[in-house]
């Protein structure tokens, strides 16, 4: 497996391929793999003949006060598990790599962007459009690969190939937990001991929406009541927000009759996580 950091030679190897016929897959990634992305990995592997993994901490889809900095990586520990999983190349660019000085060209995808993660993170799905496209550009991938517990993200980027004809499929994927139904995360990683446990409050919430909803409930305001409170049951969990919307405009829903998507955004302690699932009627 090969580890590329330039665009240059991330060109001559696509080429090669190309040349050869080729089918190629992309999971696009910020590093610190888990097996959230080995999910992905193994799947492009099966799905391809050739699987690019990139690993760059996006810098463009971050906030001002955001975990730029502190974001963990380990290109080591990503470089075994990318070649264990059998992906072919990981291109692991340098910000300046892949922004020059002068950069100032960025994909916006309206609407979509409103709500959820969108609202609560100006920008961030502005600079997550700009550096997939631009991966797509660089690999020009038949399939690319994302992970559904950034459901909003999955929707936005879906949006955006249509929108702007790129020739890639989209390929969701679903959420893969720890033994004990907390989803996996690389922001994991920040958290205590302490917090690690009632972080599983994420979870056992959404467990309680999914009993209610198999029992008939429809009034979205109710769910989400039932959400928050079992919640705000756990002492270190600060609400961001728990939504109910239609899982393709992600607009909220006051009655559930068609598919939707329950997302949740949490702090425990100082790390933001999310999780989500869909109702299907
Ligand atoms: O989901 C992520 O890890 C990032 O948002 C992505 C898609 C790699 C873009 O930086």
């Amino acid at each position: 497996m090969k580890i590329v950091n330039n665009i240059k030679d991330l060109k001559s190897c696509i080429k090669l391929w190309k040349d050869s016929n080729c089918s190629i897959g992309l999971v696009p990634t910020m590093g610190y793999l888990h097996e959230g992305h080995k999910s992905l990995i193994d799947r492009a592997c099966r799905e391809n003949d050739k699987v690019v993994v990139s690993v760059f901490v996006n810098p463009t889809q971050f906030g001002a006060n955001e975990d730029l900095d502190k974001y963990p990586r380990d290109i080591k520990r990503d470089s075994k598990l990318c070649e264990e999983s059998g992906a072919s190349l990981i291109f692991a660019p340098s910000p300046d790599e892949m922004y020059s000085k002068n950069f100032s060209t960025y994909i916006n995808v309206e609407n979509l962007t409103d709500g959820l993660c969108g609202s609560r993170r100006p920008g961030h799905f502005r600079g997550v459009c700009t550096v997939v496209s631009k991966l797509f550009n660089l690999i020009t991938p038949n399939k690319a690969y994302f992970g559904e517990k950034d459901a909003q993200q999955l929707a936005v980027i879906k949006h955006m190939v249509e929108d702007l004809n790129f020739d890639v499929t989209i390929v969701g994927c679903p959420i893969i937990r720890e033994y004990n139904g907390l989803a996996k995360s690389s922001r994991n990683t920040y958290l205590s001991k302490e917090e690690k446990k009632a972080a599983l409050i994420l979870n056992c919430s959404l467990g309680k929406a999914k009993k209610l909803l198999k029992s008939g409930l429809k009034d979205s305001n109710d769910l989400k009541s039932v959400i928050t409170n079992s919640l705000r049951d756990e002492p270190l969990a600060k609400i961001d927000y728990v939504e109910i919307v239609d899982s393709i405009s992600l607009k909220p829903v006051k009655k559930i009759e068609n598919n939707v998507l329950i997302a949740i955004a949490v702090f425990i302690g100082k790390t933001r996580l999310i999780d989500n699932f869909t109702w299907n009627i």
